[in-house]
């Protein structure tokens, strides 16, 4: 089946490249010409593990191709999906569709046979129905359908979510639509896949509450391990002891400091203005959305607190830059709150990132940036985990406790054994865990 990809960013690449792994024939198609070209060229714009490889493969199997010239690549598709940006509006939180609806006008005016148009950009309920006007608008004679088939992709796990979804969404009422979405799908539901056929406007607000509940459940997981500090219990442990319960499940438990990223914190807030403007407010929503803001700006306050109560003319090292690993992006990244307020409390601020450091430095310009951990922990006052990159889990502590100026960790993924860390000698400070010694104290203070 042929596909036009209108949108060669990370959703329509990602989706691309897997699609022609799966056999069809795919053009990725973007207005951004620099780009393209490197995208011809083999050159991935992102950091996203696997994709250099799928993409290389399906570029030299000829089923993937790059271009800006849309009507060409729309006029022979079956299947056209709209995977551009849909950021933020500056000022009010809704979602800018400009794009979105820019794409649909330029799609209707090249259209040829029957078409199915695909929103896989994350669109605000109704978004669905306001393409399928804008092309009727600018082509009456049209033969198509509009269909809502939002992506439930991570960053740096993206093609394995492509390709082994826990299930596949699709909005559509009409039926020749669906089946070319199961056609452009098969090998996916063949391999058991379930495939949920909703109608549109459901489909679209699916994608809304599937994030704003993983939201909800790192925030509630985040705010029971405030309490476990302050009553000396283990958030690890509870996170355990209710994940076990086949209601509740074991991920997105983990407790940090606070979730960022191209997703949750846009998707929610779009949440929150759509169900605002409908007068159903999503309060849940909302509580979770400040909350999340705050915990940010809160880490700062914990770093400064395991380095004596104030950091000032001290040099704190951050490793870990990136809103999680396996990325290099940064957007809404704790990192980026963290870093402005121990600036603020005058402390120098120096970091190591695997893969973020390039947009870091356009991102934070005061920032000292090191080659590596250790040089980032030389003289510092403390050590402070930000991201949980596999290359901080087996930091060679004993290196580090004589490379800091004083020996201070504050873990804010829990990557480490609060015992390991005592025992080696480090102030060791981490999310919801106890310290050791503290309880100890505790203990004799009973
Ligand atoms: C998310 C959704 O998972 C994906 O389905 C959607 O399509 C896009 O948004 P992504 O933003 O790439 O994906 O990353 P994800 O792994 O979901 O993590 C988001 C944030 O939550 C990160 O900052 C991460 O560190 C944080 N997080 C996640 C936690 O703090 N604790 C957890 O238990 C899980």
């Amino acid at each position: 089946m042929r596909i036009a990809m209108i949108g060669a960013g990370y959703v329509g690449l990602v989706s691309g490249a897997c699609f022609a792994d799966f056999g069809h024939e795919v053009c990725c198609i973007d207005t951004d010409q620099g780009k393209i070209d490197a995208l011809v060229k083999g050159q991935i714009p992102i950091f996203e593990p696997g994709l250099e490889d799928l993409v290389a493969d399906n570029v030299r199997g000829g089923r993937l191709t790059f271009g800006t010239d849309l009507q060409e690549a729309v006029r022979s598709a079956s299947a056209v999906f709209i995977a551009v940006g849909t950021p933020s509006r500056r000022g009010d939180g809704h979602a800018d569709l400009s794009y979105v609806y820019q794409a649909a006008r330029d799609i209707a005016g090249a259209m040829h046979g029957y078409t199915v148009v695909v929103t896989k950009s994350t669109v605000p309920v109704g978004t669905g129905d306001e393409v399928e006007r804008i092309i009727r608008e600018t082509r009456p004679d049209a033969d198509y359908a509009v269909v809502s088939n939002p992506e439930f992709l991570r960053e740096g796990a993206a093609i394995s979510d492509f390709k082994r979804p826990d299930r596949i969404v699709i909005g559509t009422e009409d039926g020749r639509a669906q089946a070319v979405m199961a056609e452009l799908y098969r090998p996916l539901y063949l391999n058991q896949a379930p495939l949920v056929v909703t109608s549109r406007r459901t489909a679209e607000l699916t994608k809304y509450a599937a994030n704003a509940f993983l939201a909800t459940k790192i925030t509630f997981i985040n705010e029971m391990a405030d309490l476990c500090e302050k009553v000396g219990a283990d958030v690890q442990d509870v996170a355990r002891g209710i994940g076990l319960d086949k209601r509740i499940g074991p991920k997105f438990l983990h407790a940090g400091p606070g979730y960022g990223g191209s997703c949750f914190p846009k998707d929610t807030l779009a949440l929150i203005k759509t169900a605002q403007d409908h007068a159903s407010p999503v309060r849940l929503v909302e509580t979770v959305a400040s909350v999340n803001d705050q915990r940010k700006r809160a880490m700062s306050r914990k770093i400064i607190a395991a380095c004596g109560g104030s950091v000032r003319g001290k040099t704190v090292a951050l490793l870990g830059l990136t809103f999680k690993p396996n990325t290099d992006d940064l957007r809404d990244a704790p990192s980026l709150a963290i870093v402005t307020a121990l600036q603020d409390a005058g402390a120098r601020v120096r970091a190591y990132d695997p893969e973020g450091m390039e947009a870091a430095r356009d991102l934070l310009p005061d920032v000292e940036f090191a080659p590596d951990p250790y040089a980032c922990a030389h003289d510092a006052s403390a050590l402070v985990i930000v991201t949980e990159w596999d290359v901080f889990r087996a930091l060679d502590l004993g290196r580090l406790k004589h490379l800091l100026l004083e020996p201070v960790i504050v873990d804010l993924r829990n990557v480490y054994d609060p015992r390991e860390l005592e025992r080696t000698g480090f102030r060791y400070v981490s999310v919801g865990r106890p310290l050791i010694s503290d309880s100890r104290s505790d203990r004799a203070m009973a």
